[in-house]
């Protein structure tokens, strides 16, 4: 694995980002940095990490055949691998809360930031950002986050877990290539958070309603049994589920 290490940075994404058009850069290299000054969440959120005790990295992911209505599968694949590494690493209740965050229980221990490079109809490759919670023991004016340590009750090798994921994740990655999306689909939904249970959730605009997750479309659309037991599909801007 190729692994450019920095000390400080703005964000990984953008570095990688901005790397990959100066010049040719391997696929599956990994960009990790101690600080990072200005983290990007999704939806133009920031993200927070903590010098030294949050892991923060970017992996570049070449894809040679990937049609952009078959874009979710890297989302499969990378939560997918983030959530089997963190439980390999005895983390308790990890699960993916759609679309993309991890949870140990009911908290948020990693995000994940996917952006993409396309041509024509075709996805040729992705920077995928993941920032995971490690050994940060105090979250301010974040109630629902929380590390790896604080769900585990140990700390944490920052280099460890930066293998022990990257591996996992670039595993799941290579099964796109393999055709096996329909697999990553599946499995991803057996990991959704909340699945099956009652949730509150609420649309734009609107007082929140329950509905139950029942699983993701072929493009990752969430599926929510609605209180008249008929299935509706949502894309991310459309709604939020109320924790
Ligand atoms: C989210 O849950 O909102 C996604 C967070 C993604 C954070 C990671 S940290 C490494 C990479 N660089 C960034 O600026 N963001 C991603």
């Amino acid at each position: 694995m190729k692994i450019i290490k920095l000390s400080a940075i703005d964000s990984t994404n953008n570095y990688l980002k901005n790397l990959s058009k100066e010049k040719l850069v391997k696929d599956g290299c990994i960009v990790v940095a101690r600080q990072q000054k200005k983290g990007r969440g999704q939806m133009n959120n920031t993200w927070q990490s903590q010098e030294g005790k949050s892991l923060t990295f970017s992996m570049f992911k070449r894809f040679d055949c990937l049609k952009i209505e078959e874009q979710s599968a890297i989302t499969f694949a990378v939560s997918l691998g983030v959530q089997l590494a963190l439980k390999k690493m005895n983390i308790p209740a990890v699960r993916v809360k759609w679309p993309n965050d991890i949870m140990s229980y009911n908290k948020k221990i990693a995000g994940i930031l996917i952006e993409s490079n396309l041509q024509k109809d075709r996805i040729v490759a992705s920077v995928i950002g993941i920032g995971v919670n490690v050994n940060e023991t105090e979250f301010t004016n974040l109630p629902h986050a929380s590390s790896i340590k604080l769900e585990n009750g140990n700390a944490f090798d920052l280099e460890e877990v930066l293998h022990c994921i990257a591996e996992a994740v670039l595993f799941q990655l290579q099964r796109i290539e393999k055709k096996e999306v329909d697999l990553l689909k599946n499995e991803y939904e057996t990991v959704l958070f909340k699945k099956n249970n009652v949730s509150v959730f609420q649309k734009k605009t609107g007082n929140p309603f329950n509905g139950i997750i029942r699983g993701v479309s072929k493009s990752g659309e969430l599926l929510l049994e609605n209180e008249d037991e008929q299935l509706e599909k949502f894309e991310l801007k459309e709604i939020k589920m109320l924790l």
